[in-house]
């Protein structure tokens, strides 16, 4: 993972980011409502990690008025527009949440899609639940294995490599332990109709999403009109988001 250019991808699209993110939209309120379901006892310190242009961010605003929120992303771009949303009643920092530069405890942790862009997820959730107070929770939606599944397939089947990150299934983030915490994950699929293979891969650049694997050659312009046309041909170009939601909470 090349953070800083996951960074300046973000950055660049932090202004057309919110034109193109239904399903973002969609999962920071249905994470809202995790977490309210939760009935947690009015936390005091919250974290959020990767706020983005502050759709969760707007939701935890709402839920949790009185608490002292410190509202970070890995892109100072993306913070700026999550501070014209959200206003100077909570505190900002650009910060890599996979490695937390932070001194305090959280009673709260929470995140929406932003954990699919660290590198190794395990131990990340490892060193995120250790700025857990007792009793904490980290609450977050990621992405799993069966994303954009589709684009995927099409790809394999004319035998071309795929650029898109890999994710992992969730049976695997089912088996993750951590010392002193209950982890549990669960998963819920949405299905975003796109025009065309075109408009999936356009919309994929205007929220920044579109950082490839690293040492990944882009497809020659030939290549990228075969894939357009399967997907054409299967007569829909609709896509998996496989969204992972993990609560972790640790010990009293
Ligand atoms: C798909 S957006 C989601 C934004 C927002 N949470 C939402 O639901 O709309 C991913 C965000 O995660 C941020 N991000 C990516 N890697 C990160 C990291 N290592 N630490 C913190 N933020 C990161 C990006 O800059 C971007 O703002």
């Amino acid at each position: 993972m090349n953070k800083k250019l996951i960074a300046q991808s973000f950055g660049k699209a932090s202004n057309t980011y919110e034109k193109d993110a239904p399903v973002q939209k969609w999962t920071a309120g249905f994470l809202a409502e995790v977490i309210k379901g939760l009935d947690l006892d009015q936390p005091v310190d919250c974290l959020e990690i990767g706020c983005g242009t502050g759709f969760l961010t707007q939701e935890m605003k709402t839920l949790f008025p009185h608490a002292n929120w410190l509202i970070t992303d890995l892109s100072a771009d993306m913070l700026e527009s999550c501070r014209a949303r959200i206003g100077d009643n909570v505190s900002y920092q650009v910060m890599d949440g996979e490695h937390p530069a932070l001194d305090r405890k959280f009673d709260l942790i929470v995140s929406s899609l932003a954990f699919q862009w660290f590198q190794d997820l395990e131990s990340a959730l490892k060193g995120l639940s250790d700025l857990l107070k007792p009793g904490g929770r980290l609450v977050f939606t990621t992405l799993g294995q069966e994303t954009f599944q589709q684009w995927r397939d099409n790809l394999n089947q004319q035998g071309m490599a795929v650029g898109l990150h890999d994710y992992p299934p969730l049976e695997d983030m089912q088996k993750i332990a951590i010392k002193g915490c209950q982890v549990n994950f669960d998963r819920q699929k949405r299905l975003q109709p796109y025009e065309n293979g075109i408009a999936f891969l356009r919309a994929l650049k205007m929220i920044g999403a579109q950082a490839p694997q690293p040492g990944y050659q882009p497809l020659l312009p030939g290549q990228m009109r075969k894939v357009i046309k399967a997907l054409e041909k299967s007569g829909s170009c609709a896509m998996t988001y496989d969204i992972l939601v993990g609560t972790i909470t640790k010990e009293a």
